[in-house]
């Protein structure tokens, strides 16, 4: 890493972008053809102390990529938190609790971060925010005299938290859904000033979800990929690690470090940022439903199965063999449905470093864990509490000594 220092690595082609550059959404490399790659921050810097503030986005700001890049351009501190709270000023970190009715039926300690009651009900904004900050930071910097429109492909979480930031700085958004988008979703969508989209397949579609192409179609005509997919913009990868920061340091106040984490996982943002900030010292476990699970796929075809384990680079060489698009993704968990893991190397990366490994849930553990949350008093939809399945489907695998956590984000609707 000494030729970076800080700024932006591809993990899969090494192509560097120095941290002063504006917009690193893309490695330079992806093309439309070839979108498997992912810029991730490097930073050797050992990590900024915590400031005193109960805004997760001020109080590891000088952590975040998007700080870096707009201090490294002279924006102040003072600048930084005032953008900050521009955006986001509700952020607040989270509740992380031992769970009574939840320990209680599993025989160990479980821990639950509730995001449930976050901006937008979900875990997504965080994502979606360090984008915006970069965005707002670029602006004042004056290397954006005009907003061109943010673009979202999402008919879920991540469109209500995409929405619901873009209103709060008056920022134009299109979000562009599949034909058959719940009629009262889009009114929220409206409700929120957001220009919505539905994309029915056109004939001379390649395979895939339509509305993913017209978000493309956006891109390549100048909006700006505000999604929580790190190979569309890596800066989703940035303020997605706040989570598990707060996990990290509350767990660490109250002197009994976690030993395990289950995450549930669709594109693979998520994990992959909580990987990150927890560290090699906590077990990263993946959550698929059995009815999409190509992440756990791969790991088989790159782990599991091979007398030699491969390298995390050659893993990323190998990508396209290894991440098969799952044919027909179906489960109650519905946000997890993503038939390729996007983020898949992220997720592995950090799988591998810290011990753990996919876990895939019946469809039986996803019903009965959303039951558990909602009794444990957690109002999580069944992809919000499907990290917590995988903890059911891995129950008799975990030491009875353990302090394990899930993370139950995704407000019930
Ligand atoms: C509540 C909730 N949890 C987890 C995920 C999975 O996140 P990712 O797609 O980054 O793996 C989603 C994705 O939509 C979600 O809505
Ligand atoms: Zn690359």
């Amino acid at each position: 890493m000494t030729d970076v220092g800080v700024g932006w690595r591809c993990v899969v082609c090494g192509t560097t972008v120095p941290l002063s550059e504006p917009f690193p959404w893309r490695c330079p490399r992806s093309t439309a053809t070839d979108r498997r790659h992912v810029l991730r921050f490097v930073d050797d810097r050992p990590p900024p102390r915590p400031l005193d503030d109960p805004n997760p986005f001020v109080r590891y700001g000088p952590r975040l990529a998007w700080w870096a890049f707009a201090t490294a351009n002279r924006l102040t501190d003072d600048d930084c938190v005032s953008l900050t709270r521009s955006v986001v000023g509700d952020a607040v970190v989270t509740p992380f609790c031992r769970s009574e009715v939840v320990s209680d039926e599993l025989g160990f300690d479980v821990w639950v971060k509730d995001e449930t009651g976050n901006v937008g009900g979900s875990h997504k904004f965080r994502h979606l925010t360090s984008i915006l900050l970069h965005l707002l930071a670029a602006e004042r910097l004056g290397l954006l005299p005009t907003r061109p429109p943010l673009a979202i492909a999402s008919c879920g979480n991540a469109a209500l938290a995409a929405a619901t930031l873009a209103a709060r700085v008056g920022w134009p958004i299109d979000v562009y859904v599949p034909e058959w988008m719940d009629d009262a979703f889009g009114v929220r969508l409206d409700e929120l000033a957001a220009r919505t989209h539905r994309c029915p397949r056109r004939p001379d579609d390649p395979p895939g979800d339509p509305a993913v192409h017209r978000f493309r179609d956006a891109v390549a005509a100048g909006a700006v990929p505000f999604s929580v997919q790190g190979p569309e913009n890596a800066l989703c990868l940035d303020g997605g690690r706040t989570l598990g920061w707060e996990m990290a340091d509350a767990a660490a106040a109250g002197g009994t470090p976690l030993d395990a984490v289950f995450v549930q996982v669709g594109g693979g943002a998520f994990a992959t940022c909580v990987g990150d900030a927890l560290g090699p010292s906590v077990r990263l476990h993946a959550v698929q439903a059995e009815g999409c699970a190509p992440l756990a796929r791969a790991w088989r075809l790159a782990v599991d199965e091979r007398d030699h384990e491969l390298s995390d680079h050659e893993i990323a060489a190998r990508w396209h063999e290894l991440m098969i698009p799952w044919p027909d993704p179906h489960s109650a968990a519905d946000g997890i449905l993503d038939d390729e893991t996007y983020d898949g190397l992220g997720v592995i990366t950090a799988m591998r470093r810290s011990g753990g490994g996919p876990i895939v849930a019946t469809e039986a553990h996803v019903l009965a864990a959303r039951d558990l949350a909602q009794r444990g008093g957690f109002r999580a939809s069944h992809t919000g509490a499907a990290g917590l399945a995988g903890l059911l489907a891995a129950r008799d695998h975990v030491p009875d000594d353990e302090r394990v956590a899930v993370v139950m984000s995704g407000v019930a609707r």
